[in-house]
This record gives C-alpha cells, structure tokens and sequence, in this order.
C-alpha cells in the first residue's frame, strides 16, 4: 500500500498570492489582535488583504472588526462573500453559524470547515490572506498547513519564560508542516503608565531574545500593552484605525512593513 502523503490534497487557492498564519502556542497572548491590526496596516497600503478566522471554537474576529452578529451571502456560483470592514476582506466561523454551536465540531467537520474557507469564499485577487489561528499545536494548524501553501507562520508572544516555552512549541510545529517561520512579534512587551515616562514590564522579559538570536529566528516586532488596544479590541476598531500615530499602531505598522519585506509579492 503506498504511503499516505499528508501534503497531497494541498492545492493553492486561485487569486491568492501569500498565506500568511498567525499562531502561538499559548492562548490569549494577542494573536487575534495582532492579526487583525496587520491585516488593517497592510490594507492601509493600498495592498489587497483578507483575513480568515481560523479559530472555529471561540471566532473574536466578528467583535474585533466590528461584525458581530452579520452573517454572509452567497454569490450567484453559491460562494460566501466575505465581509469587508477596514479595506479588508473578512471570514469567520461566526458569519456561519452562532458562535456557541461551532465549539461542538469536530475531526472531519473541521476539516471540511477549513476547506470551504479556503475554497468555497470568493476571496478574490488577495495579494496576503492572513489566518488568525486558535491557540496550539492541533488539528486546525494542521489543516492549513496540508490544505493550503502557507509562505509563512508568524509566532506572537509575550516576554516571559513562561510564554516561551509555548513558543517553540509552535515553531516546532511549522517545521514539521515544512512551513517557514518568518519571525516573532512580543506582544505586550511593556507598558507606560498615563503621566510616566518609564517602561513597566507587566510580564517579566525572559530568555526570548538571547533564544531566538541562536536559532537565527527574527523579532519581527514588540508592541507595548496600552489598554487602549484591547478597547479597541471590544469595539471593533484596531488601534492603527482609531490611534494611527499611537505606539502600538506604529509598532503594527513596522511590523507590516517587516512582514512585505519578508513575503514579497513577487
Ligand atoms: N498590546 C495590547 N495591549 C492591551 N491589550 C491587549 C494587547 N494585545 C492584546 N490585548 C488584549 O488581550 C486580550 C487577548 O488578546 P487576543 O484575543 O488577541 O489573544 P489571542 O492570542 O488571539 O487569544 P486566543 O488564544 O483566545 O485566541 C484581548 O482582550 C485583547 O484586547
Ligand atoms: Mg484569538
């Protein structure tokens, strides 16, 4: 019997130019945040961007991008038309169904879940598609990495040994998918408190630098806690929309520029 090899369904999607993953090993480090304010910063170049919620079991795409609640139609060749919000082009789980029914799927609706995200929307000519993935190592970033070429992953964190740790456990992971890892973005590196000038390291800053440096792995970018991100966050603008010349934003700016020079288009 011939082996099964694990990469043969992967077929890239029409009009897309580069998949680009967003992950981490560690849940709740910004990963959702971090992907959407990207995707907003790479729009804001005049670049075609869509961004897939790829995070089936708790979808924050819709109450981050301000769609919570509306759902998607289908074009005349049945097709789910994204949603479109900050110039960018936007699909979630939770466009299909309510949100406390998709953490009941699982194996091969998953699977098929996945597949019709990537094959059965009319994404369009996209120069990137980022996917904002769930926390872990499991079946979804598996999924993507057998169904679709994936340029490349980006691994966010947060400065602590502690996130560490879950780090590599991502990295590992795309190296075992063969997908490049282009680089880490510190989320939450510091925070300057109202009236101060100094850094206050909320997380303690680990071995994280010293341990990429090794590996030849890039920082992509560190982006400062302000609570103003995660206001943003709940009210469905990112912060390089509502605060374009913030810190944070020109942290998500440079690490959009950052990324163009790694994936380039051509
Ligand atoms: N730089 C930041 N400053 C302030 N708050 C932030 C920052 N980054 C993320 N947050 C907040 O932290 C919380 C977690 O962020 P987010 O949902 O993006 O993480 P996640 O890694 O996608 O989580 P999950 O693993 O559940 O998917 C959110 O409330 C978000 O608004
Ligand atoms: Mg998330």
């Amino acid at each position: 019997m011939a082996t099964m090899n694990p990469f043969e369904q992967q077929r890239p999607v029409e009009g897309i130019k580069k998949i680009i993953a967003i992950s981490s090993g560690k849940g709740g480090v910004g990963k959702s945040t971090v992907s959407v304010n990207l995707a907003a910063a790479l729009a804001k170049r005049g670049l075609k961007v869509g961004l897939l919620d790829a995070d089936i079991y708790g979808p924050s795409l819709p109450r981050m991008s301000g769609t919570l609640h509306q759902k998607v139609e289908l074009d005349e060749n049945k097709r789910l038309i994204p949603l479109e919000r900050f110039r960018v082009k936007l699909m979630s789980i939770g466009y299909l169904v309510d949100e406390d029914l998709a953490v009941v799927w699982r194996g091969p609706m998953l699977f098929k879940a996945m597949d019709q995200f990537f094959r059965d929307v009319a994404w369009g000519e996209l120069d990137y598609l980022l996917i904002d993935l769930p926390p872990g190592t499991g079946d979804i970033q598996l999924s993507v990495a057998q169904k679709v070429p994936v340029a490349g992953a980006v691994a966010v964190s947060t400065p602590q040994n502690v996130a560490l740790t879950d780090v590599k456990k991502a990295i590992d992971m795309w190296a075992q998918v063969r997908v490049p890892v282009l680089g880490v973005v510190e989320n939450m590196s510091w925070f300057i408190p109202p009236g101060s000038t100094e850094r206050v390291q909320l997380f303690p800053k680990g071995q994280i630098d010293s341990w990429l440096d090794e590996r030849g792995i890039a920082k992509l970018g560190e982006v400062p806690f302000n609570p103003n991100v995660g206001l943003g966050a709940e009210a469905g603008i990112p912060v390089v929309e509502s605060d374009s010349k913030s810190p944070e934003a020109e942290a998500f700016n440079a690490i959009a520029s950052r990324l163009i020079e790694t994936v380039p288009l051509t």
